[in-house]
């Protein structure tokens, strides 16, 4: 990767976090050049440069040295941090700081008329998700042997399509488990936007900017709380 004397941070360009990773950043006392109809904006008040693109890309834009740091849902991160693990690898991306927003969980649920009794019932059944690794972890880590289904959206319509027989999937306010007569039996993982970044601090002018933003951010976290 070419050296950059510019710090690079990537956010989602349309979706549940892009608002509000966007504010933070003015919080900090970022300013950009151009909005959300541009996916590069140039950083006016520090030589840091805003990256608008899908949530799912972030993690790997660090690990490629594209981008420096990302704002991004700890499902995303973690997901991914697994799938590079079970690659035999190790991960050169993780979590830097928690945002405390985008709360949501990755839940495992089961339709409304069904009792949930507990972890040993999901053996034999077929869970449609877009997160097989954090999936595939739980279920080994609860001897559950269960078959996923992997669907990169629209997992809640599965089980009433036959497809599947339970979902796992974000769930933030439940609205969409209500709408498909679907209910929440275990959870996995509590999730909210994370700052990720690379493991390995840039040892240049980037790595002193990133260290300058790290502070700026721990100062707005802290009035936040
Ligand atoms: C997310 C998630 C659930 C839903 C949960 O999907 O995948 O489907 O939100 O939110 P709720 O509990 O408040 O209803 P999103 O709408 O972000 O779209 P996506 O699945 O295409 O990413
Ligand atoms: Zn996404
Ligand atoms: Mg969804």
């Amino acid at each position: 990767m070419k050296n950059r004397d510019r710090l690079r941070i990537a956010i989602q360009k349309s979706g549940r976090l892009s608002d509000q990773s966007q504010d933070l950043l003015s919080k900090c006392g970022l300013k950009f050049r151009s909005s959300r109809d541009k996916l590069f904006c140039f950083g006016e008040s520090l030589p840091i440069d805003l990256l608008l693109v899908r949530d799912d890309d972030i993690p790997g834009l660090i690990e490629q040295g594209v981008c420096d740091l990302g704002v991004v849902g700890r499902n995303v991160l973690r997901e991914q941090e697994l799938s590079v693990r079970a690659r035999g690898e190790a991960p050169l991306f993780g979590e830097l700081r928690a945002l405390g927003f985008g709360r949501c969980r990755l839940s495992i649920a089961i339709p409304q008329e069904l009792e949930y009794e507990g972890v040993a019932q999901l053996s034999g059944l077929r869970i449609a998700t877009s997160y097989p690794s954090l999936l595939g972890d739980w279920l080994r880590e609860n001897q559950v042997d269960a078959r996923t289904v992997v669907l990169s959206g629209s997992v809640e319509i599965a089980p009433r399509l036959g497809t599947a027989d339970a979902i796992c999937d974000l769930v933030s306010s439940g609205a969409t488990l209500v709408a498909n007569q679907l209910k929440e039996a275990a959870i996995l993982l509590e999730s909210e936007a994370v700052l990720a970044g690379a493991s390995v601090t840039p040892d240049d002018e980037r790595g002193e900017l990133l260290e300058l933003l790290l502070r700026r951010l721990d100062g707005v976290l802290q009035v936040r709380e």
